[in-house]
């Protein structure tokens, strides 16, 4: 049986938060070093510990009771009151990548925002990957991020009601958390 098909996709409890901060932190330290693994292990566990419950889903994804993959979305505030998630960060454990596990797990995600009525979501990443789970770049003059972006090209979205992206409109403030410029 392929390993999709046993997996475990589910949103967090607070028990499982200890092994989601240290699969960001072996995660990112493996693929682009120490300091950037303590850097997203730290985001990890500031949107875990400081963000209220309507503004974050955290999901992970389950081999067996392993957590091998982990998603986060928290609350994007724009003037005009529309309902959007940013997603940052995901990570899935460097045994288990390349098997689909990321792709499920963001499309997993997607779908729970979508349910809970949340009309787009953003990120900021990689065009390369993002473009294969539906985001496409958007102008960071037409949606505002947070910050001044180091990496305008990275500045993604995908509406989730069909709705233009575009109607985003006015200012963007993001949790706690993520404001911090270095994240940006
Ligand atoms: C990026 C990451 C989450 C992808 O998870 P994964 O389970 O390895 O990815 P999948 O097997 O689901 O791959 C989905 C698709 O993306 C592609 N892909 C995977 N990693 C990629 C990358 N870094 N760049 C471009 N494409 C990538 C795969 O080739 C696959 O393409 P296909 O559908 O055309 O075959 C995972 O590799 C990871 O945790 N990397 C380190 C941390 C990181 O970079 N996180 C993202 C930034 S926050």
């Amino acid at each position: 049986m392929d390993t999709l098909s046993t997996m475990d996709f589910r949103r967090h409890t607070q028990n499982d938060s200890p092994a989601i901060v240290s699969l960001f932190k072996s995660v990112f330290t493996k693929s682009e070093g120490e300091a950037e693994g303590t850097l997203i292990s730290q985001l990890a566990k500031d949107l875990l510990e400081k963000t209220d419950e309507r503004d974050l889903y955290c999901f992970i994804a389950a081999d067996n009771s392993q957590i091998v993959g982990s998603i986060f979305f928290s609350r994007l505030n724009f003037e005009n009151g529309i309902d959007s998630f940013i997603l940052a960060p995901v990570a899935v454990h460097n045994d288990h990548q390349g098997k689909g596990i990321g792709k499920a797990l963001i499309d997993y995600g997607l779908s729970e925002l979508k349910k809970k009525g949340a009309s787009v979501a953003l990120t900021y990443g990689d065009p390369a990957f993002y473009n294969k789970v539906g985001f496409r770049t958007i102008s960071s003059e037409t949606v505002k991020a947070p910050f001044t972006l180091s990496q305008p090209k990275g500045w993604l979205g995908q509406s989730l009601s069909g709705d233009s992206i575009e109607t985003l409109s006015g200012k963007c403030t993001c949790v706690e958390a993520l404001s911090d410029p270095r994240y940006w």
